[in-house]
């Protein structure tokens, strides 16, 4: 008879999530932990001291991805690895990433005391970055290093939103840039990451827990508008090269068409710049940032075009100069088939209501799974918010999709 799964206490997490919480505090329930802060260190620090009391072998890696190590007894056999990110919005909400790492380090020690030695080694990493919330630029730092996508030269290019180069911060937190190649693994067998679902799917579902098969593709991109500078009353609107006037028609442009395809299709404006904005001075220059995301890797490439080709055609009508530069992308990314069905079966396994689903959100999944096979589990939000300090995951949800995790877990790696 098999032994019945093992379930957590909701106030263990919920305790968990609030101690975690207290780095980089913003206001009652946010958080704001950009990477290489006192506050990500704080966290990290947590993380590696309760990962020690728990029993796992504990390690920082080159970038400071915090890794506990419940090793296997087949010392041949690869990683099966769970965790996400410890980083967060500026500011965030307490669940965003943080909810995937101290849920493998629940599952790693639940399962270490239960059933002792896996035959395949278990870790948990707390990536150091997903967010690119300090470097717009990072592209999931702690997973790119483990995935040996780090150039030399990205530590003086990829520069922060206050000019900083992340060689130079990694330098004054203790990390010796020269060395991130060493955080390079090849050995990792499977990527496993829970995480909160940040929309609203599950809660208009009223169900708990999600099983990930998809994660969407995304395209990060600066468009700069060049225009004439000029007197706000004097000089005659009929007369003007106005960049925030083209600026606005783009911006209403792109959110319109993707709001208008309809699901999955999003695509959001949350940054934006005028100078030398002021009230009485027609700018001269406006940048603003675009957020585009879709799923299907053939509507994707289509929506950015469509995006580019309005956003040409606004700027030749009005006479203005525009210039589009790329900061980011990935494709989507189908989670591997195999886990998919492994954590759909813990799931009902562990009696957890679920839905296998899509993530309109990114992940460190889609960047690991270049190096082993991933699957994500998502667990509710409610109001469906997040990346806001409004974000709430119940602790019972998050309990649950930690039991649904620690069974799947079980089963690749004792069974
Ligand atoms: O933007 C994202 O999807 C992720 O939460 N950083
Ligand atoms: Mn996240
Ligand atoms: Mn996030």
């Amino acid at each position: 008879m098999a032994a019945s799964p093992i379930t957590f206490d909701p106030a263990n997490v919920w305790a968990r999530i609030e101690s975690l919480a207290r780095h980089g505090k913003h206001g009652d329930t946010g958080v704001s932990r950009p990477v290489y802060s006192p506050a990500w260190r704080a966290a990290q620090d947590e993380v590696a001291a309760w990962c020690e009391s728990v029993g796992l072998d504990v390690r920082w890696d080159a970038v400071g991805n915090i890794w506990g190590v419940l090793k296997g007894s087949e010392a041949d056999k690869k990683s099966i690895v769970t965790g996400s990110h410890i980083d967060s919005q500026r500011p965030g909400g307490r669940f965003d990433g943080v909810l995937g790492v101290i849920s493998g380090v629940f599952a790693l020690a639940a399962l270490k005391e239960r059933y002792g030695t896996p035959k395949q080694t278990l870790e948990v990493v707390s990536l150091c970055e997903e967010e690119s919330s300090r470097f717009p630029t990072t592209e999931f730092w702690g997973s790119r290093a483990i995935t040996g996508r780090i150039k030399p030269d990205d530590l003086k290019n990829v520069i922060s939103y206050e000019g900083e180069s992340i060689g130079e911060v990694m330098q004054a937190a203790g990390f010796d840039p020269s060395r991130v190649t060493e955080a390079i693994r090849t050995d990792l067998d499977a990527f496993i990451e829970l995480h909160i679902e940040q929309g609203p799917l599950l809660e208009t579902a009223g169900l708990p827990v999600g099983v990930v098969s998809a994660i969407t593709g995304i395209r990060h991109y600066i468009v700069t508008v060049d225009g004439v500078s000029n007197h706000a009353g004097a000089f005659p609107m009929d007369l003007r090269r106005d960049p925030m006037a083209g600026a606005a028609e783009m911006i209403s442009n792109v959110i319109n068409r993707a709001a208008n395809q309809g699901r999955p299709a999003v695509t959001t404006v949350g940054r934006i710049s005028a100078e030398p904005n002021f009230p009485a001075i027609v700018p001269d220059r406006v940048t603003f940032m675009i957020d585009a995301r879709h799923p299907d890797p053939a509507a994707r490439l289509k929506l950015y075009a469509e995006h580019e080709a309005a956003i040409h055609e606004i700027a030749e009508r009005r006479g203005l100069n525009v210039e589009i530069t790329d900061l980011k992308g990935h494709d989507p990314y189908i989670c591997d088939p195999g886990l998919v069905s492994t954590f759909e079966e813990a799931a009902r396994t562990v009696g957890a209501p679920f839905q296998t689903m899509t993530s309109g959100a990114v992940h460190d999944t889609q960047r690991m799974g270049a190096i082993a096979r991933g699957v994500m589990l998502f667990v509710r939000s409610k109001d469906g918010r997040s990346h806001t300090p409004a974000e709430y995951t119940s602790p019972e949800d998050a309990a649950l999709g930690i039991g649904v995790l620690t069974e799947g877990l079980r089963t690749l790696a004792y069974v």
